[in-house]
């Protein structure tokens, strides 16, 4: 329902959502999407993420149906409401589309029968765009002002918030993944070789040193390293015969020797989380 236009209702609105934190991070931007749709009175609201000039749904709350929006699908920027929002990264308020010189002659005006439109933009806590977080309607919506334009704009750092939090538990597990992948590739190869993991450490700080001096960005300085420690990796395969041996080799153990590296890219590229790193050569 539409609330009292004369007396902004978003504080009420926000205390009702701090309630709802306990539910599924998907869940919780869909019910936020929901109290926007159901506070201005709109058919449909939805999350967008824009990649690379094309925009793409991504949560939809509402009779998206009606409109053939579909989650996941992706359109040229070109051609969408979102455009403006996205490029002047200025909310945009669209009480009567007919009236709009910017999206009435637009396609989607007419395939998906568009009468209003607000949207605002969806960026980070870094500045970083995202998207958009929209409602649109069928008919126009005259009570439609600049100041819902301002209540979307606080659901919108809900959502942002959310998407961020996921984002930060998402490269948490990963991290979390690779470090317990190599802990444990490295454990086993101590236990074989005790030699190889004060000298793989070496060659961390050695590759790092030259990254860096080279001007590699941090990221991939990161990157450097995990493949520098797991470099040696492969001896896991060498016989300890060989990898043991206190004299010189003989030609046929250099040749199980030399298979180290192979044996290494073959048991790194495995690893769901280091398997980036085997194309590496240090
Ligand atoms: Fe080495």
């Amino acid at each position: 329902m539409r609330a009292d236009k004369g007396e902004p209702n978003a504080a009420g609105e926000l205390l009702q959502l701090a309630g709802l934190a306990y539910y599924r991070a998907s869940d919780l931007v869909e019910r936020v999407l929901a109290t926007a749709r159901e506070q201005l009175d709109m058919d449909v609201a939805f999350v967008s993420e824009v990649t690379e000039g094309q925009i793409a749904f991504r949560s939809l709350e509402g009779d998206a149906g009606s409109f053939h929006f579909k989650e996941g699908v992706a359109t040229p920027l070109a051609t969408v409401f979102c455009r403006k929002v996205i490029e002047g990264r200025i909310p945009y308020v669209v009480p009567n589309v007919g009236e709009d010189e910017e999206v009435r002659e637009l396609e989607m005006t007419r395939v998906s029968n568009i009468g209003s439109y607000v949207g605002v933009p969806l960026q980070f806590s870094d500045g970083r765009l995202f998207g958009t977080v929209c409602c649109m309607s069928h008919a126009p919506s005259l009570e439609l002002r600049e100041r819902d334009a301002g209540f979307m704009g606080v659901i919108t750092r809900l959502i942002a918030e959310q998407i961020e939090r996921e984002e930060l538990e998402a490269k948490n597990r990963e991290l979390k993944i690779k470090a317990t992948g190599i802990g444990a590739l490295l454990a086993a190869l101590e236990a074989r070789d005790g030699y190889t993991g004060e000298h793989s450490q070496a060659v961390v700080e050695l590759s790092a040193a030259v990254a860096r001096r080279l001007g590699v960005p941090e990221e991939e300085v990161d990157e450097i390293e995990q493949a520098a420690l797991l470099h040696d990796v492969g001896k896991i395969g060498v016989p300890d015969s060989v990898l043991n041996k206190p004299g010189p080799l003989e030609k046929g153990e250099w040749e199980l020797m030399r298979q180290h590296p192979i044996i290494g890219e073959r048991i790194v590229a495995a690893i769901e989380g280091l398997a980036h790193l085997a194309p590496i050569k240090i």
